[in-house]
């Protein structure tokens, strides 16, 4: 203990609560030797990683790693939330109970990292001096060096946020243990990996993975799960699965600022890295605030308040490219010190690439190497281009870890440490009918039941009865900490309590024609155009028609300057389908009887729009 205090303080860690976790942590998973980590070590610890081959280098400036192939996205059933509460079980929060969960990780992670450094990682999900700042700190400890790398580019880390704390203790304690990967029975009935918050004592125990959000535990674990328990339980604020931008109107010199959610992979990170259409670029321009977690909370001036927690962006590489999604392009050059994270790779060339980087695959398959480190030249030759599934170059969820500051669309502000007030809260999912491009809610009520209510269409029959939502209330589900009745409350009972209310609206990027399945919105750059209309309402400076599920837009008032559309599709668009609505009010009224304690006013709009369909 003496010895580990001192290590702590040898690195400018003075922080006695912090000595006293490593130390019982470190008698648990007993690491062969233990190192604090600042963000100025990351060009050490990425020279120590290409020494001994965790990371590869991938051009100037970039780097490479492969995760275990079974270990190569987050895993929703192995992911638990404990509390002591067993009231606090809801339908999505997959709760236990937090003696038995905290007894069988301490198991599990025992002597689990001998061998090993642990790390110790001090950050913050948050800019410093953030108001919410306290809920911010964190510390990990993680005995796998990868992690460390992208825990430097997606948090704030550093022994400054842990330092002079008014309460010494009051951080989060995130135990990240990798475990033996080839021999924790993934996915079958012995599975051992468990990844638990036990959020009634802010702390995070996950074992049994070196991944994405299993693994660097301060996005989704803290970010997300521990924070919006944390915000419910305080009655402070709320943290949502949200992306967050800026629309400057040049012409008039101001900025709106819309947030909202969409469930995992429907366009989030797309939309925050969004240019103008070119039409309109030289009156608008869009600022990235964030594109995976936003916190909010009401100001000392009574207006709603969205941050971005996040230092970093996660992103997906498949079809980014220079067409779809130039801005990350940008941000993930040689020099921004990217890390790339099972696309293939070529150790020769030292290059990279994923499905629809390009639009054909590298000429020469020569030292190609896919995912999993196999040579695509060792595969039958009709293997070796094949788009089948399974014959992918790179995972379909292989991502690129790359910091804030190199986005070129960041807000020069992105760091204010209040975050930015809020005019327009927005919620999306995939539907490929019903859904119309942009329907307005001016109501506070109407628009949490419509975040309540958001979900996605199935896309595998085994998922659900066709046309049914896999239901992801706020794009929240795999994250939600806290049943989903007090969870509407809280919500209502947050913004409620804004001066100004922000205004909601319901998008649809992917409504498809039932002939041909193209898709009728064009979507990326042109989503612009729906939020414009949706500020205009806002301004009162368009009107709309009136529907029960909200305001659409009539097309004379969305702004189609440059537009190469359809305008045949666009008529499909702004229209409301009442059969295939009024089937969705039943399925949605089953959905909503599950939750527990929902508010009354919740169940009040529901009413009011199945009254107004049958009207
Ligand atoms: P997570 O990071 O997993 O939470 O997902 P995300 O919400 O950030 O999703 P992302 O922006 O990475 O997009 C996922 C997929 O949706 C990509 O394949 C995009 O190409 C596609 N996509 C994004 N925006 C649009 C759009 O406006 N129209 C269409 N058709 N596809 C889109
Ligand atoms: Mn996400
Ligand atoms: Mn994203």
């Amino acid at each position: 203990m003496d010895n580990i205090a001192k290590i702590l303080s040898d690195a400018g860690l003075e922080n006695p609560a912090v000595a006293e976790y490593v130390a019982y942590w470190a008698g648990i998973t007993e690491p062969d030797a233990i190192e604090v980590i600042s963000a100025k070590d990351d060009d050490r610890l990425i020279a120590e990683g290409l020494d001994t081959g965790e990371i590869a280098p991938a051009g100037e400036g970039l780097y490479y790693s492969r995760s275990y192939y079974k270990d190569t996205a987050r895993s929703e059933e192995r992911t638990v939330v404990a509390t002591h509460k067993p009231q606090e079980a809801g339908i999505y929060n997959n709760w236990h109970d937090a003696t038995e969960v905290t007894a069988r990780q301490l198991e599990s992670m025992k002597g689990a990292s001998r061998g090993k450094t642990m790390y110790v990682v001090p950050y913050l999900m948050a800019p410093p001096k953030a108001p919410l700042e306290k809920w911010a700190r964190g510390v990990e400890l993680t005995d796998n060096l990868t992690v460390v790398l992208h825990m430097i580019r997606m948090a704030r880390v550093g022994v400054e946020h842990l330092n002079n704390l008014e309460d010494s203790g009051q951080f989060v304690r995130a135990v990240h243990v990798t475990g033996d990967l080839e021999n924790l029975g993934q996915g079958t009935d012995k599975d051992k990996r468990l990844f638990a918050t036990v959020a009634d004592e802010r702390t995070i125990l996950h074992f049994g993975s070196s991944y994405g959000g299993n693994a660097l535990l301060g996005k989704i674990a803290h970010g997300l799960r521990q924070a919006s328990y944390d915000g419910w339980a305080s009655g402070e604020f709320l943290s949502e699965q949200f992306m967050l931008i800026g629309i400057k109107d040049k012409l008039k010199n101001r900025t709106y600022y819309v947030c909202g959610g969409f469930p995992s992979a429907s366009g989030k990170t797309n939309l925050a890295m969004m240019l103008a259409p070119d039409a309109l670029g030289d009156r608008y321009e869009v600022y990235f605030y964030g594109d995976d977690i936003v916190w909010l909370h009401v100001g000392e001036d009574g207006k709603i308040y969205g941050m971005n927690p996040e230092y970093g962006a996660f992103g997906v590489a498949k079809d980014t490219n220079w067409k779809s999604n130039p801005t990350a392009m940008d941000a993930i050059k040689e020099g921004s010190k990217t890390l790339f994270t099972n696309v293939a790779y070529n150790p020769e060339t030292q290059e990279l690439w994923w499905e629809g980087k390009t639009p054909d695959y590298p000429e020469d398959v020569t030292g190609w190497l896919d995912w999993k480190g196999e040579k695509i030249s060792d595969r039958p030759a009709d293997r070796q281009r094949s788009e089948a599934k399974g014959d992918e170059w790179a995972h379909p969820n292989s991502r690129f870890t790359t910091s804030l500051a190199n986005v070129p669309n960041v807000a020069p502000d992105y760091e204010e440490p209040q975050g930015v007030p809020i005019d327009a809260i927005i919620f999306g999912g995939r539907v490929k009918d019903r859904e119309p491009l942009i329907r307005a809610i001016t109501d506070l009520t109407e628009g949490v039941y419509d975040g309540l209510t958001l979900g996605a269409q199935a896309t595998f029959a085994a998922e659900g009865k066709e046309g049914v939502l896999r239901y992801d209330p706020m794009s929240m589900r795999p994250f939600m900490s806290y049943p989903e009745g007090d969870y509407a409350a809280h919500w209502l009972k947050i913004i409620g309590s804004a001066k100004e209310q922000p205004i909601f609206a319901h998008v649809n990027w992917f409504q498809r024609d039932p002939e041909d399945g193209h898709f009728l919105w064009p979507g990326y750059r042109d989503n612009l155009r729906a939020l414009l209309w949706l500020l205009d309402v806002k301004e009162g400076r368009a009107e709309g028609v009136q529907t029960p599920v909200g305001i659409l837009p009539k097309k004379e008032e969305l702004n189609l300057d440059g537009f190469e559309g359809d305008d045949a599709d666009l008529d499909k668009l702004l229209s409301i389908d009442a059969e295939l609505w009024k089937k969705e009010m039943s399925y949605r009224r089953e959905h909503l009887a599950q939750f527990k304690n929902l508010p009354e006013q919740i169940w009040a709009a529901h009413e009011r729009i199945e009254q107004a369909f049958n009207a």
